[in-house]
């Protein structure tokens, strides 16, 4: 999604003026709006602006006609980078530029809307950019402190005390049911079926579930958001570690209810080293603190989940209710919808990676995709929800061709992108990229793919194998390679798709870059201008994760 593309606006105060670059920007669109100006020219005198003063300062800074193109928008810049891009701007967008600029809705919305949900106070919750992480909700809670207001606390809102100022934010109206994270409905597991062969490195899961009861419905490109339950083998680790009883009350459930469905057990958020610097003394107090404040004295930082965090501390006794208090909320997870309503009626599926890692002596385990890969059975019912997509979706006319760029899980949408436009009888061309790392084992939906190509509907199949010969081979590679029939198929219009990991995103549109490059003559700078103007037409729609 690209920023609003307003006009900049020119510097109308003078620069001896005592204001910060906030407060400055705020006032000159706002004195722009005054003279009526489109572009404010003239630098106003500092008697001037200060017969236009009175009273404005107490107005919420940066909430008004901001100002000029947002140049950060791309996950590929590091947040560091984003932030100086953003200087000088409002808050509110410098609330932006610390998102991680993917848009995949895990915090429910857009980057644009998220922060400005938190600007206007709409939404306390400080840490739903998953992509963004430590990095965002801390550079977050900076710009809160920044305009003198107190950030919302990072944990919990559930768990946080009504007093609080998560207390006083005014609450979103209500999405209708199973329409979004805050208000899920259930839906029933069907089937798991594995998608990789023997010899393979990868688990991949086939997820069926039926939607009947839920009253869902949806369109291909939307995602599914699945409320997940902790491991519990982690949380009986951690209730041992902290040594304290299970069932210790906390909000009228028990210890062990709340660490298996309400907190996040992974990574260790700032609240609880700062909570473990209160009850620990000496160079341990230090060290806590060190680590609160987003340090790393050990080098360790990025491997504490909660339970590596309180074996560093050995012997440390947090109060429960405390401890449940400093954890952040456990998180719904996205996953791209693989199957088309009108193929598969009151049916949903789910292509999903199970992510295990090793750290030191024990396995890590991803929680919603080990949840749906071992911890749900047919016949479950799972919490779940309908996350619509945000510019992902099959062309309004069924005529136009589709390219559809999607190695591993990024298949998902491509496969239910196919079975609609097989149902809808559309016209259009389709042409898939798919890519993994071995043919072998790792082909997912290779029938389907194969009956498709044999019924006409995947007009052609293109495939990457990244570990089947000896250097590594990927699906920009491929389209390089036919990167004459990509280039023409753009001419004839085509919709251009790409889904699966951001690393993989940001080199496949570096691939069409230099495929408009080179086979529609033009420069690097015009090739860019080409694609972007794609992306603003709807024509190059990425989703990544
Ligand atoms: C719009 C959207 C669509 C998505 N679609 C899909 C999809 O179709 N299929 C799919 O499988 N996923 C998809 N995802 C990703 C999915 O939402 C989850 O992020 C993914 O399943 C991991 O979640 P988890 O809870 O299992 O892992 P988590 O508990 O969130 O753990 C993952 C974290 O573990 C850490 N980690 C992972 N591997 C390692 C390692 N080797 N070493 C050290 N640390 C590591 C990283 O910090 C990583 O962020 C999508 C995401 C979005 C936003
Ligand atoms: N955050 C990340 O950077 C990252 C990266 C990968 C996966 N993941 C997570 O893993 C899951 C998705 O994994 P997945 O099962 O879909 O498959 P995947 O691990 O992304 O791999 C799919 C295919 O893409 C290849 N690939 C790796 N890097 C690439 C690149 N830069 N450009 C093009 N292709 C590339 C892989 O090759 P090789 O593996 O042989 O290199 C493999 O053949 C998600 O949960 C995702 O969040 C995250």
């Amino acid at each position: 999604m690209s920023g609003p593309a307003n006009p900049p606006i020119l510097q109308i105060l003078p620069d001896s003026a005592p204001f910060s670059p906030e407060q400055r920007t705020w006032l000159s669109g706002l004195f722009a709006g005054f003279l009526g100006l489109d572009q404010a020219v003239t630098p106003l005198s500092s008697e001037e602006a200060a017969a236009l003063l009175p009273g404005v300062l107490t107005a919420p800074i940066g909430a008004s006609a901001d100002e000029g193109p947002v140049t950060w928008h791309d996950p590929g810049i590091p947040i560091t980078e984003r932030m100086k891009l953003a200087e000088g701007r409002s808050v509110r967008m410098r609330m932006m530029a610390a998102m991680a600029q993917q848009d995949c809705g895990q915090c429910g919305s857009s980057c644009e809307e998220y922060s400005g949900h938190i600007f206007d106070k709409k939404e306390a919750r400080l840490n739903l950019c998953v992509p963004g992480g430590k990095d965002t909700s801390r550079m977050l809670k900076k710009l809160f402190d920044e305009i003198g207001l107190s950030a919302p606390p990072l944990a919990s809102e559930a768990t946080a005390p009504a007093s609080s100022p998560a207390a006083e934010v005014k609450p979103a109206p209500a999405a209708l049911p199973g329409r979004s994270r805050d208000n899920p409905v259930t839906a029933t597991v069907v089937s798991r079926t594995l998608l990789n062969r023997k010899g393979s490195e990868k688990e991949t899961w086939h997820v069926e579930f039926d939607l009947t009861q839920s009253g869902l419905d949806y369109e291909v490109g939307d995602s599914f958001g699945i409320i997940p339950v902790n491991d519990p083998g982690l949380v009986s680790a951690i209730i041992k570690a902290l040594s304290a009883p299970a069932d210790f009350p906390i909000g009228g459930r028990t210890l062990r209810d709340v660490l298996t469905d309400g907190v996040s057990l992974s990574p260790a958020p700032d609240m609880l080293f700062q909570l473990f610097s209160y009850v620990t003394g000496g160079e341990r107090r230090q060290k806590a603190k060190a680590l609160s404040a987003g340090d790393d004295p050990d080098g360790d930082a990025k491997t504490l989940d909660v339970l590596a965090a309180i074996e560093k501390f050995p012997g440390i006794r947090p109060d429960p209710e405390a401890f449940i208090e400093a954890l952040d909320p456990l998180q719904p997870r996205l996953y791209s919808i693989s199957s088309s309503l009108k193929a598969h009626p009151s049916r949903i599926s789910l292509t999903v990676d199970t992510v295990r890692y090793q750290i030191a002596k024990r396995q890590r385990l991803g929680v919603a995709s080990t949840f749906l890969a071992e911890r749900v059975a047919p016949g479950d019912r799972v919490k779940v929800y309908i996350q619509q997509a945000h510019n992902f979706g099959l062309p309004a006319d069924p005529a136009v061709p589709i390219i559809m760029v999607g190695p591993g899980t990024g298949i998902a949408p491509f496969r239910a992108f196919l079975y609609e436009r097989m149902a809808t009888r559309a016209p259009g061309r389709n042409w898939l990229f798919f890519g993994h790392q071995r043919h072998d084992c790792d082909f997912f939906y290779e029938d389907e793919l194969n009956a498709m190509k044999a019924a006409g509907v995947l007009t052609r199949l293109s495939l990457a194998w990244s570990r089947d010969d000896k250097g590594k081979f990927y699906v920009q590679d491929r389209m390089r390679q036919v990167g004459h029939d990509v280039w023409t198929w753009l001419q004839d219009g085509a919709h251009f798709y790409v889904c699966g990991a951001v690393r993989m995103g940001l080199d496949v549109e570096r691939a069409m870059v230099d495929i408009v490059a080179q086979h529609g003559a033009r420069t690097p700078d015009q090739a860019i201008a080409y694609v972007a103007d794609l992306k603003k037409h709807g024509r190059y729609q990425a989703d990544i994760y």
